[in-house]
């Protein structure tokens, strides 16, 4: 299956909801959500407060890249926000294993169930006349014959980071982010030795017998989606290439068109 996943680092941020709803008509798979904290990163963006109004505007997958420090202390945050796949680098964790096992534990929050809570969080202050609703965190509570499911975990490796960094861990990841520039910004210049990396990732997870989505992220665009595609990815992050055009649905339909040859 081949997923895109537009970046939402690059979207007009007056108006997410609205890119977000046009993201999803151009036939986007995945909102890919960048977190960065000024310390892992030389950035700073966004926390769990953005993940949960992208919760309530789309129903789209939540894609929650962490370029953070000390992941674990936020991780049950991004989930509760509405997260249903969390990447964190391998660079910042000093025990992976442990972290990916927090991430898996998660319980996945519904979309319509967030609206609902966030309605019923206004309406009790209204009700009340002060600031402190009690708003309901249930999961899955709206959705009928509905089990709930767990939030997916993924490792991210730095452009210099090698591969033995998830060597041992794979067996117990949904997908595996292969960073091709280094992380930060939005707009930069993919670095071309990362394909070489895909394909030996691709080898890995063949011989391991994983399941493993291969994620790339990183001056993906119309010049490197068909190279990167054809190195193993199936999951494709690109946001310069997405928002900065003035067609999204072109884009994306342009994108898979690549993408098969
Ligand atoms: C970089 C981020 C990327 C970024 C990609 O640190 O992880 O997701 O948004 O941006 P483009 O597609 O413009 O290279
Ligand atoms: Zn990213």
């Amino acid at each position: 299956m081949i997923i895109i996943a537009p970046s939402i680092l690059s979207a007009d941020f007056t108006k997410l909801g609205k890119e977000l709803k046009d993201v999803e008509k151009a036939g986007a798979d995945w909102i890919h959500i960048d977190v960065m904290d000024g310390h892992f990163v030389p950035n700073i963006t966004y926390g769990p407060i953005i993940v949960d109004a992208c919760r309530r505007a789309t129903s789209l997958v939540l894609d929650v890249h962490l370029m953070i420090e000390k992941p674990d202390l936020l991780i049950p945050e991004f989930a509760k926000a509405g997260a249903d796949y969390i990447s964190v680098h391998a660079e910042a964790c000093t025990h992976l294993h442990r972290t990916i096992q927090l991430i898996k534990s998660q319980v996945k929050q519904n979309s319509q169930d967030k609206r609902d809570e966030k309605d019923k969080s206004k309406k009790d202050q209204l009700k009340s006349g002060y600031h402190e609703a009690n708003a309901s965190t249930n999961c899955n509570s709206g959705e009928a014959n509905t089990k709930p499911t767990n939030v997916k975990a993924g490792v991210a490796l730095n452009p210099a980071t090698p591969l033995s960094a998830i060597e041992w861990v794979l067996g117990d990841l949904d997908f595996v982010l292969i960073m091709s520039v280094n992380p930060g910004f939005g707009g930069q210049k993919f670095i071309p030795s990362t394909l070489e990396k895909i394909k030996l990732l691709s080898d890995m997870i063949k011989s391991k017998n994983s399941s493993a989505i291969i994620q790339v992220d990183g001056g993906v665009g119309p010049k490197t989606i068909e190279d990167v595609a054809k190195a193993g990815a199936t999951s494709f992050v690109a946001g310069s290439a997405i928002f900065n055009t003035p067609d999204y649905t072109e884009t994306i339909e342009g994108f898979r068109r690549q993408i098969a040859g």
